[in-house]
C-alpha cells in the first residue's frame, strides 16, 4: 500500500473560467449615439450571465464603429464585424450569428426600441428547452406603443402574409428581437434568403424542423435617437422574401427583380425608339442602336442600385460592370435571336419563337451577369 499522494495546497483559489453562455448580436447602421447607452442597459439586464456583445455594422458613416471602439477598449466581451458598404439587416444577424461559439444566441437593434430587461427571460425560456424565444408584442400584454395608426395597419398586413408562410405559429413574426439556439440557426441557414429585414420570419420559414417557439411580450419603445431606416425598399423586399419562399426557392427574389428592371427597360427602349425615329428623325437602325444602348445603360445601372444593391459597384468597378453587362447582353440577344429562329422553324408561330428568345436571353442575362457583373 502507498501513501496516499500529497498535492501541494495552493495559496489562491484558481481562476474560474465560466463558459460563455449567450451571444448578443447588434445590428448597427448609424447608431452612434445608441451604442454606449444600449451596451449600459444590457451590462444591467445581462449582469451574471457570460455573454458577449457583437456589432455588425455596414459601413457607418457616423462614427458608430468608432464609438463601439471606444467602448470596447477595456473589454474582451464586445466584438465588432465591420461589413463594406450597405448590405441589409438580414444577413447583419446571420453573420453575427455564425461568428460566435455561444451556444445561444439573441438579436436586438441598436436603437433601444426592444426591451432589453426581458432578455433574461428569452434567454432562460431557451435554456429551459425552447428553441427559440420570441420577444413579442402582439400577446399577454405586449404593445406597440406609440405607433401612429397607418403603421400599426401596416405591420398587422405584413403579420398576415407571414402567417402563410410560417408552419410555426408566432403571434409576432415580423419580430427583430428574439433569442435562439445557435445549432437551430446553423441547420436554417442554407435554406435562408438572407433578404431585406425580417431574419425572423426567414429563420422560421426556412428551418429544416419546425422549432418550438417561447414568446415574452415587451412594449415597443421609441427610437432614442437616430432615424430609421426602414424604407419603401424594405417593403419591397419583404415581398420579395415571401414570393421566394412561397415558391421554395425556386423563384428568387433577385431574379424578380432583374426580369422587372429588364421590363422596365424594354419601355425605356421602346420610348426612345419612338423619339429618336419618330421625333428627331432618325433611321430605323441609328434610332434602335442608340435606344438599346440607351436601355443596356438604364439595366445596368438600375440592377446596380436596386437588384444588386448589397453589392453595389462605384468608380471604376461601376464602369468595369457596364462593360461586362454590355457583353453580356450581346451575348444574350445573338442567343435570343438564335433560339427564337430555331423554334420559329420548327412551330411556324412568330410569337411563340420570339417568347422562347426572350426566355432565354432573360434567363442567360441573369445568369451571367451574376456571376461576371456583380459576382460576390
Ligand atoms: N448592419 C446593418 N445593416 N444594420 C442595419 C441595416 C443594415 O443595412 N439597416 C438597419 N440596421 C439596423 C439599425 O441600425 C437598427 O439597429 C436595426 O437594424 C433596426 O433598424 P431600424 O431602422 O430601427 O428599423 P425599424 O425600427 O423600422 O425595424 C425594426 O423593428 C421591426 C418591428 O417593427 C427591426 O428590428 C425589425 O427587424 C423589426 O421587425
Ligand atoms: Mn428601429
Amino acid at each position: 500500500m502507498n501513501a496516499p499522494l500529497r498535492l501541494p495546497t495552493r495559496p489562491f483559489a484558481p481562476v474560474e473560467l465560466r463558459p460563455l453562455a449567450l451571444a448578443v448580436i447588434i445590428p448597427t447602421l448609424n447608431e452612434c449615439d445608441n451604442v454606449a447607452p444600449l451596451l449600459a442597459a444590457l451590462d444591467r439586464a445581462l449582469a451574471g450571465r457570460e455573454w458577449e456583445a457583437i456589432f455588425v455594422d455596414d459601413g457607418s458613416t457616423d462614427g458608430t464603429q468608432g464609438e463601439i471602439e471606444t467602448l470596447a477598449r477595456h473589454r474582451r466581451d464586445i466584438r465588432l464585424i465591420r461589413r463594406h458598404g450597405r448590405r441589409g439587416l438580414s444577413t447583419a444577424i446571420i453573420e453575427g450569428m455564425m461568428a460566435t461559439t455561444a451556444p445561444v444566441v439573441a438579436a436586438i437593434d441598436a436603437d433601444m426600441q426592444h426591451d432589453e430587461a426581458i432578455l433574461p427571460r428569452l434567454h432562460d425560456a431557451v435554456l429551459a428547452g425552447a428553441d427559440i424565444a420570441v420577444g413579442t408584442r402582439y400577446a399577454n400584454g405586449g404593445s406597440t406603443g406609440e405607433w401612429d395608426k397607418s403603421r400599426v395597419r401596416k405591420s398587422e398586413i405584413a403579420t398576415r402574409l407571414a402567417a402563410a408562410i410560417t408552419q410555426t405559429r408566432v403571434s409576432d413574426p415580423m419580430s427583430g428581437f428574439f433569442v435562439v439556439r445557435r445549432e437551430a440557426v446553423l441547420a436554417a441557414v442554407p435554406h435562408m434568403s438572407g433578404v431585406g429585414f425580417k431574419v425572423l420570419l426567414d429563420l422560421l420559414a426556412s428551418s429544416p424542423q419546425p422549432l418550438a417557439v417561447a414568446e415574452v411580450p415587451y412594449t415597443f419603445r421609441s427610437r432614442q435617437a437616430g432615424a430609421s431606416k426602414l424604407d419603401s425598399m424594405v417593403a419591397l423586399e419583404y415581398l420579395l422574401l415571401l414570393v421566394d419562399k412561397i415558391t421554395h426557392g425556386a423563384v428568387p427574389a433577385r431574379m424578380i427583380l432583374f426580369l422587372a428592371v429588364g421590363a422596365v427597360g424594354l419601355i425605356v427602349n421602346l420610348a426612345a425608339l419612338d423619339m429618336l425615329l419618330n421625333g428627331a428623325g432618325f433611321t430605323f437602325r441609328a434610332a434602335q442602336t442608340a435606344a438599346v444602348a440607351l436601355s443596356i445603360l438604364f439595366n445596368f445601372a438600375l440592377n446596380n442600385w436596386l437588384t444588386y444593391n448589397d453589392r453595389r459597384l462605384r468608380g471604376l468597378a461601376w464602369l468595369r460592370g457596364l462593360a461586362t453587362f454590355t457583353l453580356v447582353c450581346g451575348i444574350g440577344a445573338i442567343a435570343q435571336v438564335g433560339i427564337s429562329e430555331m423554334v420559329y422553324d420548327e412551330r411556324r408561330i412568330w410569337w411563340i419563337g420570339g417568347l422562347a428568345g426572350a426566355a432565354v436571353g432573360a434567363v442567360w442575362n441573369y445568369a451571367a451577369s451574376s456571376f461576371l457583373t456583380w459576382r460576390r
